[in-house]
């Protein structure tokens, strides 16, 4: 773990379950970070105790207020990390904050979509666009070469619920909300079988129920041919997903230095994962950090497990 040299680096939803133990490890490192920016949406709050208790025990520990689906508490948390970096920009973003909601094709309804959408989705993306600046000033004034977590990364925490190739082997939770928000319905890579399945999704004489199976299939091959004549559509990020999101970041973001990828961290002991899951979260925080330390520009755009394994989209 003495691989991970950041100077600075923010976790959003660290008052409890991945986003605690994460600060907690990074506070309690041989080389610690220089500052450990950890966001919560309601510092002062009963669920904030905990994380207040490990602030007033490191120096280097502060908590600052960001609720993903705020924009204006967003940009307010920028201005908060900007004027305590001073000069200096931000290494390492760990897009953590989500939620998750039990429910089946048959209970879930619009409302809850759109939900799970706003936080584990908008939440991501409007936290990525205001921490921007800072991520590209400590890329900019690195003399690291290649891309690191050390030098300018955004890390967005996902889930293997998400991966559409995995859906046979996972699908005995449905979570649909949960499941869509994290996941690609199509990615914009080189998948070829996706790519068919989107074609035939597309012209197939049941166009609209193809549409519901592959509800990306359209914004892809609209994709596709705006990408052909070199223009790179960025009105699709927004209707995407986490990873899609992950992978569109790394796409656009790659030449400033910045590093992204997207990281299940297991099936973990916390309020969202439960008490009968299978890994305890120290054990998902200590694998999840040797893999950061560990991630170069050959990862950006990947999709990694807690133990560094590579998992399909
Ligand atoms: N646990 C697992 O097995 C598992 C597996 C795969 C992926 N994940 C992912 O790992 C991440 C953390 O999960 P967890 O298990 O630690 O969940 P958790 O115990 O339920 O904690 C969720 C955290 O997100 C915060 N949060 C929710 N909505 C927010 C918002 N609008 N703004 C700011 N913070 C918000 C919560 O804050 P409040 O206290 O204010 O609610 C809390 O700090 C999530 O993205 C989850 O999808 C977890």
């Amino acid at each position: 773990m003495a691989g991970l040299n950041i100077r600075s680096v923010l976790v959003t939803g660290s008052n409890r379950g991945i986003g605690l133990e994460l600060v907690k490890q990074l506070v309690g490192k041989s080389n610690p970070p220089r500052w450990v920016f950890a966001t919560c949406r309601n510092p002062e709050g009963t669920r904030g105790q905990e994380l207040r208790e490990l602030v007033s025990k490191h120096a280097n520990l502060v908590m600052v207020k960001l609720d993903a689906v705020n924009p204006v508490s967003i940009q307010e948390a920028a201005k908060t990390v900007e004027a305590q970096l001073e000069d200096s920009g931000l290494n390492l973003l760990i897009n953590n904050a989500g939620i998750f909601s039990n429910v089946t094709l048959e209970t879930v309804d619009a409302e809850e979509m759109l939900g799970a959408y706003k936080t584990n989705v908008v939440g991501p993306m409007l936290v990525g666009q205001a921490f921007l600046p800072l991520l590209k000033k400590a890329a900019q004034t690195s003399a690291q070469k290649g891309l690191s977590c050390s030098k300018a990364a955004i890390v967005n925490i996902s889930s293997v619920l998400g991966s559409v190739a995995l859906v046979p082997e996972t699908f005995f939770k449905p979570v649909i909300s949960y499941r869509c928000s994290k996941a690609v319905p199509l990615t914009l890579g080189t998948s070829s079988l996706h790519h068919r399945a989107a074609i035939s999704a597309c012209s197939h004489p049941r166009g609209a129920a193809h549409s519901v199976l592959f509800p990306g299939a359209r914004q892809l091959l609209l994709w596709r041919k705006e990408h052909s004549h070199g223009l790179l559509s960025q009105a699709v990020r927004p209707q995407a997903a986490l990873n899609m999101l992950t992978r569109s970041q790394a796409l656009s973001y790659m030449k400033d230095g910045i590093l992204c990828a997207a990281l299940h961290p297991g099936w973990v002991q916390t309020d969202m994962g439960t008490r009968e899951a299978d890994l305890t979260v120290e054990e998902s925080i200590r694998g999840i950090l040797t893999v950061l330390s560990a991630l170069s520009e050959k990862h950006s755009g990947s999709f990694l497990n807690w133990a560094g394994k590579t998992l399909p989209w």
